[in-house]
């Protein structure tokens, strides 16, 4: 087992639950302090030490970095781009003042390395859309996009003047069928299966040919506890990574459902999401996470939606 005790904030969100499991398994499940605002999902019940914890209350993260002899932690407590476009400064002071407050624990407490996450929203719609580069034009246009590229940058000048060893990932979207997402652009990818087992339809917020780069969430945790174990002369940036997998619409995706669910039928009813969507690269080119710390997905869109079904039946109960 490993040494390292860690903290991970918002550990009952989309990426927290599966993390935080992912990391138990290697540090030990008394290792690893999951906290949240919320009250404790379910899935995390039984597996290890929870507390309630508000990601903007200092003095009480500094209280819990102290109580339990913390040395790493992973702030995943967000707002996401659909939430954050309908409550702008929440949005701001949520994902700012968190990453802010905590740069600054992270001197005083002497923490070894902490890991926030960034996203493929902090691009606009002036950037170049296919394969889009690691170093490009970025002019995000949400609140949320402005906020990870104002916190990557933020990132970098805390590790280039105080040597505070942080790391990062630019998510794409991610599908996941343990824990539920929220608030994202993305998230149609997510419902789209749960409808499909349960009501054989789906009406989505995007339109067809809306292409987004995405990742099963096994590829997303995976490559996220493989960035934070690689040796620090391997993360060559301190802004965040781009982080690729896959790219498909809302049609390549009901195509992949088809094939398991050939009754399966979808309708489009554009909203206030396509516009946040149409910022966004369609593909992610992340050869510079492939070549400084050997980042490669396993999951294709074929592959991901056979898992993604046979969960899902198991966990909606949905007869074979
Ligand atoms: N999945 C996120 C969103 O849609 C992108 O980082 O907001």
């Amino acid at each position: 087992m490993k040494q390292d005790k860690i903290l991970i904030m918002g550990a009952c969100g989309q990426i927290g639950v599966e993390l935080t499991l992912a990391l138990r398994k290697i540090y030990g499940d008394s290792n690893v302090i999951a906290t949240d605002i919320r009250e404790e999902h379910t899935l995390l019940k039984g597996s290890g030490p929870y507390e309630q914890l508000d990601a903007m209350d200092g003095e009480a993260i500094t209280a819990t970095i102290k109580k339990h002899g913390i040395t790493q932690v992973y702030l995943l407590a967000a707002l996401l781009s659909a939430t954050g476009e309908k409550m702008p400064n929440k949005a701001w002071n949520i994902n700012m003042q968190s990453l802010l407050q905590l740069l600054d624990i992270s001197i005083q407490e002497k923490l070894h390395k902490i890991y926030w996450p960034s996203s493929i929203a902090i691009f606009g719609s002036t950037t170049p859309k296919q394969e889009t580069a690691q170093k490009t034009i970025v002019e995000p246009e949400t609140v949320y996009g402005i906020s990870k590229y104002a916190g990557e940058l933020w990132c970098q000048y805390y590790n280039k003047r105080w040597g505070v060893d942080v790391r990062s990932l630019r998510y794409p979207g991610l599908i996941s069928w343990k824990s539920e997402p929220g608030g994202g652009t993305t998230d149609y990818a997510v419902d789209i299966y749960y409808e499909a087992l349960k009501a054989g339809k789906y009406t989505c917020f995007l339109s067809e040919d809306t292409y987004l780069p995405m990742m099963y969430m096994d590829d997303a945790i995976r490559g996220t506890i493989e960035i934070m174990e690689a040796p620090a002369e391997q993360i060559k940036s301190r802004m965040a990574y781009n982080f690729g997998a896959m790219s498909f619409s809302p049609k390549e995706l009901t195509e992949a459902i088809k094939t398991h669910i050939p009754d399966f039928s979808i309708d489009y009813q554009p909203d206030f999401r396509q516009d946040i969507a149409n910022g966004w690269p369609q593909s992610i080119d992340d050869a510079a996470a492939r070549n400084d710390w050997g980042w490669a997905h396993k999951y294709d869109v074929a592959k991901m939606t056979e898992s993604m079904l046979s969960n899902l039946k198991v966990k909606l109960q949905v007869p074979s």
